[in-house]
Order: C-alpha cells, then sequence, then structure tokens
C-alpha cells in the first residue's frame, strides 16, 4: 500500500495569506501544516509517499520535505498540471501506484488520533474503496454518506444541500486500482460545477458499478484548518493537547513562565510573562509582554510592549506597543508588522493587501 499526500490547490478560503504562501506550509503550532499527515501516513508504517504538487509548486514542496527519509519514509514528487479536483489527484498517481491500493490523506486535514485502525480494517476486509465519517454539524460544505435502510453506503454526495443528517467524509480515502476505471470509457465521471473532478464523484461511480465501498467513522479527533477560524481552533487543540514543554534558553529574572511553554534557542526574554500553552521558535526577543495562552510564534518574531493570546505568528513578525487593544485569535503572515503607537495619535495606519480581514 502507498500513500498520496497534495500540496497543490489553490487555498481560497485562506486569502489573503494564500496569494504568497502555500497553505500546506502555513504552520500549527510551529510545524508546516502538511508535517502533520506525513507523520500519521508515517506512522501506519507505510513507507512510499506521493506527493503531488501544481506547477510551480515543487521547489517549496521539495525544502520541507525533501527524500522523506527524515520520517523513514521514501517520497516521490508528482506533478497535477492543474487544480483539477480531489480525484484527478489519485488520477495522476496511477503510475506511482502502480497497481497498489493507496491510501490519499489530504494535505490539510489532521487525523490528529492516527489512521491505523482504517489501515487495518481496509488492508484486512479489501473493499475496492473506504471512505470514513465523523460527525460535523458543517456537513453541507463537506462530502456527505446517504444509507439505505440496512445502513449501507448508496449516494456519496459533495457539498449537498440538505444532508439528512450530521454525517461528513474527511479526507483521507482508501482505494485500489479500480478506483482509475472511473476516468476511462464513456461513462468516465466529469468535472462538477466548480469545474473539478470531485472525489466523491470517483467512488459514486465505483458503487453505481457494482464495486465495494464501505464506510468507517472515525472516532479520533479530526481538525480541518481550511480556514482562518479553523487554523486557530487547530492551533489551539494541538497546543492545548500535544505540546511538551521544553525551555532551551535561559530567561531573565523579570519574566515569568506558567503552564507548558517551549523556548527555542537564542531567545530574548525580558520583563514578560508567558502563559502555557504557548509555543516559541528560535531567535525570538520579547520584552515587556503577555504572551499566552494558546499562542505559536516562530522564528525570529519580536513582540515589544505588548499582549498576544490564541494566535499563531508566523516567521519575522514584529509585534509593537499592541497593549491597549491586545492581539487575539490571529493568524499574521511572514515578516509582518502590527505597531500599536504609529505616532499619529489617535488614528490607525495600515498597509493591506487584497482579501485581508481586519477587525479593530
Ligand atoms: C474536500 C472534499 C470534501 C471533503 C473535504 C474534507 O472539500 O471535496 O468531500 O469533505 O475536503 O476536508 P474542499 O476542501 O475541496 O471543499
Amino acid at each position: 500500500m502507498k500513500a498520496i499526500i497534495p500540496t497543490g490547490g489553490r487555498g481560497t478560503r485562506m486569502r489573503p495569506l494564500t496569494f504568497s504562501t502555500n497553505k500546506h506550509f502555513i504552520p500549527v503550532a510551529n510545524k508546516p501544516l502538511i508535517f502533520y499527515p506525513i507523520e500519521t501516513i508515517a506512522d501506519t508504517g507505510i513507507k512510499e509517499v506521493g506527493i503531488t504538487y501544481n506547477p510551480g509548486g515543487l521547489e517549496e514542496a521539495k525544502a520541507y520535505l525533501g527524500d522523506g527519509s527524515k520520517w523513514g519514509l521514501s517520497i516521490s514528487y508528482i506533478l497535477q498540471e492543474k487544480a483539477a479536483g480531489l480525484a484527478n489527484i489519485v488520477q495522476v498517481c496511477e503510475q506511482f501506484l502502480n497497481g497498489d491500493s493507496f491510501v490519499f490523506h489530504l494535505g490539510d486535514n489532521m487525523f490528529v488520533d492516527g489512521i491505523k485502525d482504517q489501515v487495518k480494517y481496509f488492508e484486512k476486509k479489501k473493499p475496492d474503496g473506504l471512505v470514513t465519517m465523523i460527525h460535523h454539524k458543517e456537513n453541507r460544505r463537506m462530502g456527505v454518506p446517504f444509507f439505505d435502510d440496512n445502513g449501507r453506503l448508496i449516494k456519496y454526495v459533495e457539498k449537498p444541500e440538505n444532508p439528512p443528517h450530521d454525517f461528513a467524509v474527511p479526507g483521507v480515502y482508501f482505494g485500489n486500482s479500480n478506483f482509475f476505471k472511473c476516468f476511462k470509457g464513456e461513462k468516465a465521471i466529469k468535472p462538477s460545477e466548480r469545474g473539478e473532478y470531485e472525489i466523491p464523484a470517483a467512488f459514486q461511480w465505483l458503487i453505481d458499478n457494482g464495486y465495494r465501498v464501505n464506510v468507517l467513522e472515525y472516532k479520533g479527533k479530526w481538525l480541518d484548518p481550511g480556514k482562518f477560524d479553523d487554523w486557530i481552533l487547530a492551533n489551539h487543540y494541538i497546543l492545548e493537547n500535544k505540546l511538551i514543554g521544553n525551555i532551551e534558553c535561559p530567561l531573565d529574572q523579570s519574566s515569568k513562565i506558567e503552564g507548558k511553554v517551549v523556548l527555542g534557542k537564542d531567545c530574548t526574554i525580558v520583563n514578560t510573562r508567558i502563559h502555557g500553552p504557548v509555543i516559541i521558535g528560535d531567535n525570538v526577543v520579547i520584552t515587556d509582554s503577555e504572551v499566552g495562552p494558546f499562542v505559536s510564534i516562530a522564528h525570529d518574531c519580536e513582540i515589544v510592549g505588548s499582549i498576544v493570546s490564541n494566535s499563531v505568528l508566523m516567521s519575522g513578525v514584529r509585534v509593537i506597543d499592541v497593549k491597549e487593544h491586545p492581539v487575539d485569535n490571529s493568524l499574521v503572515g511572514t515578516d509582518s508588522e502590527v505597531i500599536g503607537k504609529n505616532g499619529r495619535g489617535a488614528t490607525t495606519s495600515l498597509f493591506v493587501g487584497e482579501k485581508c480581514k481586519i477587525q479593530i
């Protein structure tokens, strides 16, 4: 069995950040999002992973993931020429799979409690396809399974208007070589209204053509940092449940740390209170500030005279004198500056791109 993980897509729900940054490499708790699926796959014992990318995306993907040996994996890179949908991602991997069965794990989904049981189930029962389901109150924005009276999967629909229950299919899918039949011949699946070869359409083809597609409920924690609020939630969840405190550099006597905190190398922390869970990367300067809880601060950031909670700061971010209206519930992109006192009295001075979200 091999694994497929995509790094492509348009990232529309995470704009404007994704105009310049591939969402798969935006950090959750100081780790690029895609590392979570990679670790989940490595944990199942699968060794061969196909990473798909869109034109222009190869170098960055390689810079983050390399040959996979860091996780005991062997990574192949596969071009998906257009962001033409999830089923198309599997389709472009046909040669890589070379007849093997596969698990397809979306690069922006987090199955925090692993997927070992699902891999075992698939390998033991050998259905042609396997999807999982979770309870989700917004399942109208996801793939949804429909069942007959005997609980058999009969329909699997992308973003239906009126789902009959609150189940949704999250982003991990299993299949064998029969999957590729849906792209061939007269009955081949067609792109949806949003112009994509949808993953449910491929499984629906299998169901309609007499193949066996099973559904298993995923009882672990699933996170979907696909949009801003969910990103903050994912960061919160990982910091709260997975962080192991580790202080790698000395603090000055006027600073105080409470709760679980990771503090990287070569940091300067002066007259500051850090209230965990908080993760701070290397070479970060924090003075006269209050940080936490639920804050991730990447390398080379600077925080001066500010209060920051429940936020993700990417590398090189500067937050200066933001105390009166603290930074909360925020995701700040690489090398951005948030300046509280801008020297112009009560005005707010902004330099922002397209489709930004500013709450004052
Ligand atoms: C995609 C799939 C959808 C699935 C979801 C899980 O949706 O098309 O079936 O439920 O991922 O994250 P998209 O993110 O493309 O809207």
